[in-house]
This record gives structure tokens, C-alpha cells and sequence, in this order.
């Protein structure tokens, strides 16, 4: 069964040279076609091209003009968790500065949590995550810090997504105050043969107040010793080694880069990872956003994500991000699109998401807006009106 999608007023495609089925060189670009038409089979895009050439199909979609971008990849959230911290956020907007060890309060509750709680919680983050479009994302463990419980996330987290991070060096846990080695060495052993099985990717928070340069370092090297891959919490609080860390193991990605030395800038730039921005996060924390510019302008590939989480931001809109990074970070609404969709594809190495080339999963939305641009011309305004998946409509209408 193949269904065309015609009258299309803006396709965001992102297709190749810059990105597709083999990759790409460089930060990959925007690219689009107007009055166009895509048409998918089997899950997959077939063609797309002016709407005046389209091929037949079984079933047609009059998109009436409005706009198709590839689906939101969203390479960065931690939705495995219990409990919620509104009035953290409230005392954060008063004044008090935001810390590592509010993640504590989130670990007790997860801990207390049964299964069916925690996978009740997920679903729901996830369904949200659909309505705005998002159809690929990372979910990463970490609040629960015991290896029982961060063997259950990783498992419940493989339930919804195939993009399963091991973040068991989120921080030290309480009952292991005082001997961080301590708890490196059950990260690296028992904790991760437990979570490695659920697992395609290995974090850690690389940070003041959680862990050092050799502590992180450990931890992604032993996870690599079982077949992860490394990608890192990098700068959000301060200046640190976070970069040099990931750039030295091989990272697919370098979240947040807040606080970034011209070294790390060069680190980034003279290396294929991706610097994934999360501007949620300042906008949550009031802190300076990263400087989007200078890193585009080095050439370094930048992905945007949410870090939706219960404490340092509580979004899982996609849009939100464009519209930050768009004001907040001068990013064009060109680059803000690409990097919330192939950038994300790019931080989580895959060619076949982000991005709408022939070859491409079928994973598209349909905006109720004319262009790409209206993300962040009209922000907090839902804009999303239907999501394909795999090519099938899995939420809304193009009625
Ligand atoms: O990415 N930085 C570490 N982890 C999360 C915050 C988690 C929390 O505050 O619960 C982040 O911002
Ligand atoms: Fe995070």
C-alpha cells in the first residue's frame, strides 16, 4: 500500500549530499522543496519531488498547502522516573540556584516506585513526545542507582525505544557518600553486566558534584568494553573536562555544552561528535544559553534535544527547543530545524531518521503552518496536526 502526500507547501527534506543511507560530511544543511509531494511504502520514503510530477499511489493526502518536516529526533531525555519537582522549579524561579543533588529527591522516589508505576510514567512522556512530533528518541536510566534499579529502567525504557542509554553514573547515591570509587567500580561491574544487555549507548555526568575527568572516563570505557557506545553530560553547570572527556573516548555526542573553553570549541571541531544543545535547560535553570554561533561558525555538527527530566527541564517539546534556539541562541530557523531533526539522527548515529531522502523511515509531521519557520514564529502554539511512523498515521489527522 503506498500513500502520496501532494500539495505540500514546504517539504523539509534534509536530503543528501548532506545527510541519507551513508552519511555525510560537515554540519549537513537545510534543504527543501516547495509544492511538493513524498510518497511512502513499507514504512520507508519512496520519492518526493514537485507535486506536479508525483507518481500514483494507492492512497492520496492533500496537505492543502501546508508544511511536512522529517519527525523531531530527540537524542537527549530521561523519562524513566517517579515523583516530580514543581516546587524545586518554583523555588528555582525565586532565586535559589538549581544543583546536581536535586537528582537525589528524583532517585528515592524512583526507587519507592513499582514497575508498573515507572512504566505508566514513561508512556504517558512518551505519548506526549508523539503528539509534538517526535518520533525517534533517546531515553536514559539514572534515578535509579542501585543495580536492580537501573537494570528495571534500562528494561523499561527498551520497551519504548531502541535508543536505550545506561546512565548509572548520574550521581552518587547517597548510601555510597564518600566513596565515589566505591560506587565507580558498581557502575563499571555488577551494575553495568546487569543494564548493558538493554542498552545501545553508556552516559555519564561529567561534572562538579557528580564525576571527575578519570571517573567518567572509567565509566565509558568500561562500557565500551561491552559494546556501548559513549556519549557524555558535558559543561552544563560549568566549565570542567567534560568535553575532552567524550572527544578522547570517541563520543557520538557532547550534551549541553554550556560553558565552553576555545579549546573545547577546537576539540569539537577537529572531531565527527556532535555537540547536542538543550536549551530547555537554561530556559528551566535561568542560566546562559550556549553560545549556538560560535560553535556553527567552528563547524562543529550541533544537535538539539530536550533533556526532558524532572528537574533540570520538564519539557518534551521539540518545538519549544527550535523556538529557543531560534531566539534565545540567534540559531536560523533553517539550522534549528535541521539540527532537532538530522542533528539528532546525527548524535545518535543513524542515517535513516531526521531526514526525508528516498530510503528514509517514513517517520514525517504535518504542521498546520505554510513553513518550518512558523516552529518558531508561533511558539507554544501546537502546531503539530498529524504524525506519520514508520508510515502510518500514528496520531492526529491532515483532515
Ligand atoms: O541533563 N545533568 C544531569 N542530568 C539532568 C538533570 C537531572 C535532574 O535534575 O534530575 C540534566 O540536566
Ligand atoms: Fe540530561
Amino acid at each position: 500500500m503506498s500513500t502520496l502526500i501532494t500539495n505540500v507547501g514546504e517539504l523539509v527534506t534534509n536530503a543528501p549530499p548532506d545527510v541519507g543511507p551513508g552519511g555525510g560530511d560537515g554540519a549537513g544543511a537545510f534543504t527543501s522543496i516547495s509544492t511538493a509531494a513524498l510518497v511512502m511504502e513499507a514504512g520507508r520514503v519512496a520519492w518526493t519531488g514537485p507535486a506536479s510530477r508525483a507518481p500514483a499511489a494507492d492512497q492520496i493526502v492533500d496537505a492543502r498547502g501546508r508544511a511536512i518536516l522529517p519527525g523531531f529526533v530527540d537524542s537527549h531525555a530521561h523519562l524513566v522516573f517517579a515523583g516530580e519537582r514543581g516546587e524545586e522549579f518554583a523555588a528555582r524561579m525565586a532565586g535559589a540556584p538549581y544543583q546536581a543533588g536535586g537528582i537525589a529527591s528524583t532517585v528515592a522516589a524512583t526507587r519507592k516506585a513499582t514497575d508498573p508505576e515507572l512504566r505508566a510514567g514513561l508512556r504517558r512522556l512518551v505519548a506526549e513526545m508523539l503528539r509534538q512530533g517526535t518520533t525517534t528518541f533517546e531515553c536514559k536510566s539514572g534515578y535509579g542507582l542501585t543495580v536492580p534499579d537501573e537494570a528495571r529502567s534500562v528494561s523499561l525504557a527498551s520497551e519504548v525505544t531502541a535508543e536505550v542509554t545506561f546512565l548509572g553514573a548520574h550521581i552518587v547515591p547517597p548510601e555510597f557518600d564518600g566513596d565515589t570509587a566505591g560506587y565507580v567500580d558498581l557502575v563499571c561491574g555488577p551494575m553495568l553486566d546487569a543494564c548493558a544487555p538493554h542498552s545501545r549507548w553508556v552516559d555519564v555526568f561529567c561534572e562538579r558534584g557528580a564525576f571527575g575527568a578519570d571517573e567518567a572516563t572509567a565509566v565509558l570505557r568500561a562500557g565500551q568494553a561491552k559494546g556501548l557506545a559513549p556519549r557524555v553530560h558535558a559543561n552544563q553547570l560549568g566549565p570542567g573536562p567534560g568535553v575532552r572527556v567524550a572527544v578522547q573516548v570517541g563520543a557520538a555526542s557532547a550534551d549541553h555544552c554550556t560553558h565552553l573553553t576555545s579549546s573545547d570549541v577546537d576539540a569539537l571541531a577537529s572531531s565527527p561528535i556532535v555537540a547536542t544543545l538543550l536549551p530547555g535547560v537554561e530556559f528551566s535553570t535561568r542560566q546562559p544559553y550556549p553560545d549556538a554561533r560560535r560553535l556553527l561558525e567552528a563547524g562543529v555538527t550541533v544537535a538539539l534535544a530536550t533533556d526532558c527530566n524532572p528537574g533540570s527541564c520538564f519539557t518534551s517539546s521539540m518545538s519549544l527547543c527550535v523556538a529557543l534556539a531560534v531566539r534565545e541562541m540567534r540559531m536560523t530557523t533553517r539550522e534549528a530545524v535541521w539540527s532537532a531533526t538530522a542533528g539528532g539522527g546525527r548524535a545518535l548515529r543513524r542515517t535513516d531518521v531526521g531526514h526525508l531522502a528516498p530510503g528514509a523511515r517514513a517517520d514525517l509531521m504535518l504542521l498546520d503552518a505554510p513553513s518550518h519557520a512558523y516552529l518558531a514564529y508561533r511558539p507554544g502554539v501546537p502546531l503539530v496536526a498529524a504524525v506519520w511512523r514508520d508510515g502510518e498515521l500514528a496520531w492526529g489527522s491532515a483532515e
